[in-house]
């Protein structure tokens, strides 16, 4: 039996207004593609429309192959934005103020003198008054970030005299531990590390950022928050959706490099990491590097033991039929991507030593989720059992992630009437019912962050090369076995039953999803 208890604010908070943007001039690459017109733009329009970014100082420049005028760029935002969950400010007269800063300019990344006319067209916004801090957003296949980071480079326009000049790549950084040390290599030869910002939306989140709020802004928790009272953590991003139009990118990339090497590690090292000395760029992601560094690379053996893969077979979601991924338009018919990976990590530290964490990620599953689940100790005694069904559940902290953002805990509760029994019952913050209002969606804050000269919330260079450190060995043995046999969970699932030979431990098992 459980039994919800509600947790209420103590006092009415109004959400404070955002700060300001540094005047600039973003030049995205890749503005003709998807992320652009579903998050970037969106974003953009909306920070402008709350104040955020100085109307006459800032300017958009968008670039990439497809040929067409500034004003056919204005048309194809306009129609992304009005239909945008994430433009929530829409509104005509809205739009008309915004788009007069936006301007487009087609060129090839790989042509030596696109970066000639890029100047050249900087220049001329820059006659009419646009500022000269300069803001390049790389949205493009992650392999045309070298040829940008070069061109940029060698044209100047990377070392800006009259302003700042900071780079933004976008997700992922490299495929593995090879080539994320060589970009890091090209980029940092041309940008200082303070001007770079890799991005990893899930860190824009709230609730992400509300990891560090609960453990190191209450005294509550941080003192019972090692192995000497945790039993083990389980972090999940489960999934409904498949691949949707995006087949081509993740039959290269797959659960394991789109999921786990950046998003779950992320998790992973905000709930695991030391206190930091303040709440700066430096503090913080020196501890989660000292996360990362402390989790061994996997020998072929232990990828063997701890890891799992899955790739979805036709099912049912919601009542409603799906097709495997085999089918999905795009994808090879004998494709050996996965689209589910378990893993157990182990953290070699003096607060984690013999705490397993649980991490699991795949698409096309039974429910949409990503939480954080922590699961505590059973008491020393099971003073009030007379039969094994009377035994206390272990105490589970849930950070949620996403959907229903917010922290149960359950605990237990003496049951009413003569006898003397525990039923546990669970205390729920939901940050809707506390804040209301909305929050600011993540790409706006990271993008604000970046046009304020923030880097917290945005990966070092460091911190990409330790996670694929731990990652590549992983594909690497995984390249080395024999074909896996797919598909081996149903759509609607909870994933391969074979997920649940991770968890050895009787008194430990994955949450059912929704649960
Ligand atoms: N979409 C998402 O939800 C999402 C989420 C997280 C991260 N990301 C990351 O964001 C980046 C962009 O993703 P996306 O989905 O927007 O990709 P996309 O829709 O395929 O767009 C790619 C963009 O790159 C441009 N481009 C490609 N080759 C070029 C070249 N040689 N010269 C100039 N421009 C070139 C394309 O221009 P033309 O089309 O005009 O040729 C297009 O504007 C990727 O790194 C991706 O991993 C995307």
């Amino acid at each position: 039996m459980s039994t919800v208890v509600q947790a209420t604010p103590t006092r009415s908070v109004a959400i404070p207004p955002m700060p300001k943007a540094d005047p600039c001039l973003v030049v995205i690459f890749g503005a003709s593609g998807d992320l652009t017109k579903r998050k970037l733009i969106p974003a953009l329009f909306d920070l402008a429309c709350i104040g955020c970014i100085a109307g006459q100082q800032f300017d958009v420049l968008g670039t990439g192959r497809t040929e067409m005028t500034t004003e056919e760029f204005r048309a194809s935002m306009r129609e992304a934005a009005s239909t945008s969950k994430d433009a929530r400010k829409f509104s005509d007269w809205n739009w008309e103020q915004f788009e007069k800063r936006l301007h487009y300019v087609a060129g090839d990344i790989n042509d030596h003198g696109f970066y000639e006319s890029l100047k050249k067209q900087i220049g001329e916004l820059e006659a009419q008054g646009a500022s000269s801090n300069h803001m390049f957003y790389v949205s493009t296949p992650a392999s045309l970030a070298p040829p940008i980071v070069q061109g940029l480079g060698k044209s100047g326009l990377a070392k800006n005299a009259k302003g700042w000049a900071r780079i933004v790549l976008e997700k992922p950084f490299g495929r593995d531990l090879e080539t994320a040390q060589a970009l890091n290599k090209e980029v940092l030869q041309v940008f200082d590390e303070k001007d770079v910002y890799r991005i990893d939306h899930y860190l824009g989140k709230e609730t992400v950022q509300n990891i560090l709020v609960f453990r190191f802004g209450n005294s509550l928790f941080e003192p019972i928050w090692n192995r000497n009272y945790i039993d083990y953590v389980e972090i999940t991003a489960a999934e409904t959706l498949g691949v949707e139009q995006r087949a081509a990118f993740y039959e290269e990339t797959g659960a394991l490099r789109d999921m786990i090497a950046s998003h779950l590690l992320q998790l992973l090292t905000l709930t695991a990491m030391e206190p930091p000395v303040a709440f700066d760029a430096d503090s913080v992601r020196e501890q989660k590097v000292q996360v990362l560094r402390s989790i061994h690379r996997m020998t072929p053996e232990q990828v063997a033991e701890r890891t799992v893969r899955g790739q979805y077979g036709p099912g049912t979601i919601g009542g409603k039929a799906a097709q495997g991924y085999r089918e999905e338009p795009g994808v090879k018919p004998n494709s050996r991507t996965e689209t589910y990976v378990a893993v157990e990590f182990r953290i070699d530290n003096w607060r984690w030593a013999g705490v397993p964490f649980y991490v699991r990620s795949g698409k096309r599953l039974g429910k949409s989720e990503t939480e954080i689940k922590v699961h505590f100790k059973r008491t020393p005694q099971a003073i009030f059992a007379k039969t094994p069904d009377d035994d206390i559940e272990p105490n589970v902290i849930t950070l949620r992630v996403q959907p229903n953002e917010g922290i149960a805990m359950s605990f237990a509760a003496k049951q009413p009437g003569s006898q003397m029994k525990a039923v546990p019952v669970r205390m729920n913050f939901a940050y809707q019912d506390a804040f209301g209002g909305q929050a600011p969606v993540a790409y706006e804050t990271l993008l604000l962050d970046a046009m304020r000269g923030d880097p917290t919330l945005f990966t070092r260079g460091d911190e990409t090369e330790n996670q694929w450190r731990i990652i590549t060995p992983i594909e690497e043995v995984w390249q080395d076995l024999p074909a896996p046999q797919f598909p081996n969970y149903d759509a609607g699932s909870d994933g391969p039953e074979e997920a649940n030979r991770l968890i050895t431990s009787e008194c430990r098992h994955w949450s059912r999803l929704g649960e």
